[in-house]
């Protein structure tokens, strides 16, 4: 399926990371651009979640959904590449006082917790910029056999032509990180192909032609 060059060429963590550091107090203050849309994939979320759930989220940025989930689960590991967007997670946490939230920086990949940890993984706006079979190989491996992936990503490929010819270029002046382009089909074979079974497939915008599909996935 790797036939795509974006998807070719390979992730320096490295670089995204500092991307991302740069970003991260701007990432904090910036408005949900749709906010309807944004709380119904909250919702639609909660009803896979369980008060005894052990939850890994990676890509978590500066930890907005993963405090607006605590209250409805048993614990959430939040990870993100970026050491800002966790301290500014971790000083989210400390002003709402949740202590049912802990913000690591790590990835699905090199997280150190033990096979099937977790009852669920939430990965939103990240699989897009991630080598995501080796994201997908991460999370499976941390899930508890039936346990729940929910995503919610970004599909290039049916957005504007012009974003996936653009990225490389910004790219190579540092002012883009790694951006991978597929559609919705191929982000589920994605997901099969690593062990995945789909539950749901929808979206959530306000607009009729949301390029962003909500998945949820569970291990086989
Ligand atoms: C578009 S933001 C999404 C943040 C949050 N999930 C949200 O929906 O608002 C992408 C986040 O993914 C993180 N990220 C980028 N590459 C990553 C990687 N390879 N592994 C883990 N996190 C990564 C960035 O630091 C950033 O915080």
């Amino acid at each position: 399926m790797a036939d795509y060059a974006s998807e070719i060429e390979m992730q320096d963590t490295a670089k995204d990371a500092k991307f991302w550091n740069k970003t991260a107090r701007k990432y904090a203050t910036d408005p949900v651009a749709d906010v309807a849309g944004y709380e119904r994939t909250l919702e639609q979320t909660r009803r896979y979640l369980k008060a005894s759930d052990s939850v890994f989220e990676f890509g978590c940025g500066t930890g907005t959904t993963a405090l607006k989930l605590a209250p409805s689960v048993a614990h959430i590991l939040a990870t993100d590449i970026s050491t800002e967007m966790i301290a500014i997670a971790r000083e989210k946490a400390h002003a709402e006082n949740l202590v049912n939230v802990t913000f690591e920086v790590s990835t699905p990949a090199a997280a150190p917790q033990p096979d099937v940890s977790f009852d669920a993984a939430l990965g939103f706006n990240i699989l897009h910029l991630v080598q995501r079979d080796a994201a997908l190989r991460g999370v499976h491996r941390l899930l508890k056999p039936g346990g729940l992936f929910i995503s919610k990503t970004p599909c290039l490929k049916e957005m504007n032509p012009m974003i996936g010819l653009a990225v490389p270029l910004m790219r190579m002046v540092g002012a883009a990180p790694y951006v991978a382009t597929f559609n919705a089909s191929e982000l589920k074979h994605s997901l099969t192909a690593q062990g995945f079974e789909i539950v749901e497939c929808d979206r959530h915008g306000s607009n009729t032609k949301d390029p962003r599909i909500f998945l949820v996935a569970r291990k086989l």
